[in-house]
């Protein structure tokens, strides 16, 4: 690490409108690419009509693209009714902000160019009196930043009056040795202190808000540790597939993608000791401290800790192939080794986390897309519940929900009300959506805004890089030494049976949330609000059955509906035969539960299976709080089961069909 001066915050009075952007000239290379118009362009608007942005700002484009800065400004004009986040677009910001954007070719290898890019930002500086300031953004390949900084730096661009800044996009790296190189690159004529390493993650509102949670809230921090934590889970589902950029992902896969990166950044926040001030480089030793904590696994211990997928095609009852698996995808190698999904544990081999399991997850064309972070407690004693009709206290919870959406949950067990001493898990739930007025950011905003004030904390630092490369770079060389057995998650499931090994064999299991968005996939739910869901949600019981076990019998009474969470199960008829497969996603015995009447087939595990159980009595007893879904139910089961139920029959009263 290097010295670096340490930089403040503009002090903003609370009642205080927040003070625009510093005055600078924002040279972007790669300004014909898709990051510059799809969230570049779309941040600097959004801070123009926020009025965050300084009057005294100037764009350049720099690319290899012949255009000009009329061109270049009308494609901008017509992008940025694609790609704005607000509601309404506001012609006259925009206007007033196109027309300081200016464009000039730049053949990156050509001096001669970047000659002409400094005489252009010094014209920029005097029309708009700006002082000198320069951001440069790199929104290229990382195979250009390193002759970029040299480039910059032949061209006389760090001498002069004010402060000069370059954020680097990722991925900084595709690996240890190659990030050790970067670094190299770009500290050989810049100094730390002016590089600025994206990290997108660290832009959004929920993550930047785990440091605010943890050290403005007293109750919690005297907690965070080994003494009342039993284990921490990072969970990143993307139910997205490559979308097309095999290209890329075919060599990064997703622990370059997404574990390297936005989740060791997650991790460092949630983990980290508390920091001197909130000064960006007290933030970032921390951080640093953190994850040069994570243990560097040896090729055992990668064995033993880590496990990886790769997603096979979906396919209908017939087998046709639906969508095709991750080796039939474009720009795919179609013998690929490279893992779309991956879930490990990793130790923190720290006073603070001593013990505690880390599990990270995360996959593409998964089942749901979510991303959430568990910290669960240890749990309160049975021991005084012993003659109860208590069978198992669970734990308090602690969630993050990052996205989509967005919110602090605990979860915590209550009574329920009744003669007899009962439990039941329960949640108190903020959502960002409720408290706040919902952030129509792309998360890129409050990066330029923060890099024109000389504030790092939003960005990595080389030591933090490097330090999440050292821990991921045995998974990598271990999985290149290694026959993979791809693919080995079904598209659309929620991923490798080998990943709830990985953590059953903690006695443990991954904490499975279901979301409202997931919910509303199956018909009876699709209507629910908010609050009504989140009850549900709270109900649902998770069940483990194992191959061939029977799940329901014809003919028993339903007592309650099951979301099939991961595997497969069968309906089968009298003589045995199968009439239908269900997997990931789909719901089974819903019908039984709302009339309350036999089942009409027996229902086994096709393989070993994660449901999720909704009883009837706690169904009932949902909607009878929230009668008017109700009749979104009856109307349900009326289009889709051609049933006609009465409102006593679902609360749970005498069977009237
Ligand atoms: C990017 C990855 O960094 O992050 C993508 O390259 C991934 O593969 C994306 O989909 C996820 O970002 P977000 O903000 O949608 O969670």
């Amino acid at each position: 690490m290097s010295s670096q001066t340490t930089v403040r915050r503009p002090y903003v009075p609370d009642d205080a409108v927040n003070p625009t952007s510093q005055p600078c000239v924002m040279l972007i290379f790669g300004a014909s690419g898709d990051l510059t118009k799809r969230l570049l362009v779309p941040a600097l608007y959004n801070l123009a009509c926020d009025g965050l942005l300084s009057d005294r700002f100037a764009l350049l484009g720099a690319a290899m693209d012949e255009l000009t800065t009329d061109t270049f400004r009308a494609r901008m004009s017509e992008d940025i009714k694609k790609f704005h986040t607000r509601h309404t677009f506001d012609q006259a910001v925009w206007d007033n902000l196109v027309r300081r954007f200016h464009y000039l070719p730049a053949g990156f290898a050509d001096l001669n160019a970047f000659g002409k890019l400094k005489g252009e930002v010094g014209r920029l500086d005097a029309e708009h009196k700006i002082g000198g300031n320069v951001l440069f953004y790199f929104a290229t390949a990382p195979r250009f930043f390193g002759l970029l900084c040299e480039q910059l730096h032949k061209a006389g661009f760090k001498d002069g009056p004010g402060w000069k800044r370059i954020i680097v996009e990722k991925p900084f790296g595709t690996d240890l040795a190659s990030a050790l190189q970067l670094n190299k690159d770009v500290l050989a004529h810049w100094h730390e202190d002016q590089i600025y390493r994206v990290d997108h993650y660290l832009g959004k509102e929920t993550v930047q808000n785990l440091l605010a949670f943890r050290f403005s809230n007293g109750m919690f921090e005297p907690l965070w540790n080994k003494h009342f934590i039993d284990n921490i889970q990072f969970n990143v589902s993307e139910a997205v597939d490559v979308e097309g950029r095999g290209g890329y992902y075919d060599s990064a896969g997703v622990l370059r993608d997404m574990m390297q990166n936005h989740m060791f950044q997650m991790l460092a926040y949630l983990c980290m000791e508390v920091p001197g001030s909130f000064e960006s480089n007290a933030i970032r030793n921390e951080k640093a401290k953190l994850l040069e904590a994570v243990r560097v696994y040896t090729p055992e211990e990668v064995a033993r800790y880590v496990v990886r997928g790769q997603y096979g095609p979906e396919v209908d009852d017939k087998g046709k192939v639906v969508r095709p698996g991750y080796r039939q995808e474009k720009d795919v190698d179609p013998q690929s080794k490279t893992e779309t999904f991956a879930a490990a544990r990793f130790h923190i081999d720290n006073w603070r986390w001593e013990g505690v399991p880390i599990y990270l997850r995360s996959g593409k064309a998964l089942w749901k897309r979510g991303t959430e972070i568990i910290v669960e407690f240890k749990k309160a004693p049975q021991v005084l519940f012993r003659s109860t009709p208590v069978r198992e206290i669970g734990a308090n919870r602690l969630i993050f929900h990052i996205q989509p959406y967005q919110g602090i949950e605990v979860q915590f067990q209550a009574k329920i009300p009744g003669p007899t001493l009962q439990l039941q898990p329960v949640n108190m739930r903020f959502g960002y959506g409720d408290a706040f007025k919902a952030s129509r950011y792309t998360g890129y905003e409050v990066m330029i805004y923060s890099c024109s004030y000389g504030d790092a904390t939003l960005f990595s630092r080389g030591d933090l890089v490097e330090a999440a490369w050292r821990v991921a770079q045995p998974l990598m060389d271990y999985w290149k030494a290694t026959p993979a057995d791809f693919p080995n998650y079904a598209r659309g499931s929620w991923g490798p049976t080998a990943a709830e090994d990985l953590i059953g064999r903690d006695g443990r299991r991954w904490f499975e949330l279901l979301t409202d968005d997931v919910l509303k996939k199956i018909e009876i739910f699709k209507d629910g609000d908010p609050l009504f869901l989140s009850q549900i949600i709270l109900a649902l019981r998770p069940e483990v059955m194992a191959r061939g076990e029977i799940l329901m019998h014809k003919g028993d009474m339903g007592r309650e509906m099951y979301v099939v969470v991961r595997g497969e199960v069968e309906v089968v008829d009298e003589h045995g035969g199968v009439v239908k497969t269900l997997k990931d996603g789909d719901v089974v015995g819903e019908i039984a539960m709302l009339i309350h009447t036999p089942r009409t087939a027996t229902v086994r595990a096709k393989t070993n299976c994660d449901l999720m159980a909704l009883d009837k009595a706690s169904f009932s007893r949902i909607l009878r709080d929230h009668p008017q879904f109700g009749d979104s139910i009856t109307r349900v089961a009326k289009e889709r089961y051609n049933l006609e139920i009465l409102l006593e029959t679902l609360l749970g009263e005498a069977p009237r069909v």
